[in-house]
């Protein structure tokens, strides 16, 4: 792989979530990567589908490049947060109305899942995910991915996160290094 793009299920400005992606990002320097700030994105409303939000546009294009998403997230109430679902209730429309033939921008896209979340690792957020993802005909290719917890109020991964983290990246990445 060439270039990723990142999608963050937090807002937050100190989100151990963002930190996440910001050290994955660090450790991928032969790569493109870019996080994509969530933080603009309208509700989603089919009365207001068409002609698409900037922000949406924006996004799209940016994963119509990609050769894969990284989706990082926080677990809220056991659940996907809303900012995430909403970005992917966008992104798994047409682009151009009633064209279902082509389908979303994230149909047969490589994908992969973390989370940084209390002592559940995300586990539930992960697998919400993984589900959803299958639905929306991607190809999650490490199944429920990494989870990783917070400790009160700092993040740091342990030597076994990193490991943890590596072998993801070996699994995503490195064989489609080419593509
Ligand atoms: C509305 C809400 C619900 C939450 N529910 C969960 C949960 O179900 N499981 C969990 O591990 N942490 C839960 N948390 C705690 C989050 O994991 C924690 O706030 C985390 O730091 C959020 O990620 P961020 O640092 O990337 O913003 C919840 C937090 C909020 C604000």
């Amino acid at each position: 792989m060439k270039h990723i793009v990142i999608l963050v299920g937090s807002l937050r400005k100190d989100s151990f979530n963002k930190q996440l992606a910001t050290i994955i990002k660090n450790k991928l320097q032969h790569i493109h990567v870019e996080i994509v700030n969530l933080n603009k994105i309208p509700f989603f409303n089919e009365d207001e589908e068409f002609p698409t939000p900037i922000q949406v546009k924006m996004i799209r294009n940016a994963i119509k490049k990609a050769d894969g998403i990284w989706i990082i997230s926080p677990e809220y109430n056991g659940e996907i947060p809303g900012v995430l679902k909403n970005a992917l209730d966008w992104l798994s429309r047409p682009e151009i109305k009633n064209d279902w033939e082509t389908g979303s921008v994230l149909k047969n896209k490589a994908v992969t899942i973390s989370s940084v979340a209390g002592r559940s690792k995300g586990l539930h957020v992960r697998t919400a995910l993984s589900k959803l993802l299958q639905r929306l005909g991607m190809n999650n290719v490490y199944d429920l991915g990494t989870g990783f917890s917070f400790n009160q109020q700092t993040f740091e991964l342990s030597k076994e996160d990193d490991q943890l983290l590596q072998q993801q990246i070996q699994t995503f990445i490195e064989p489609h290094k080419n593509s």
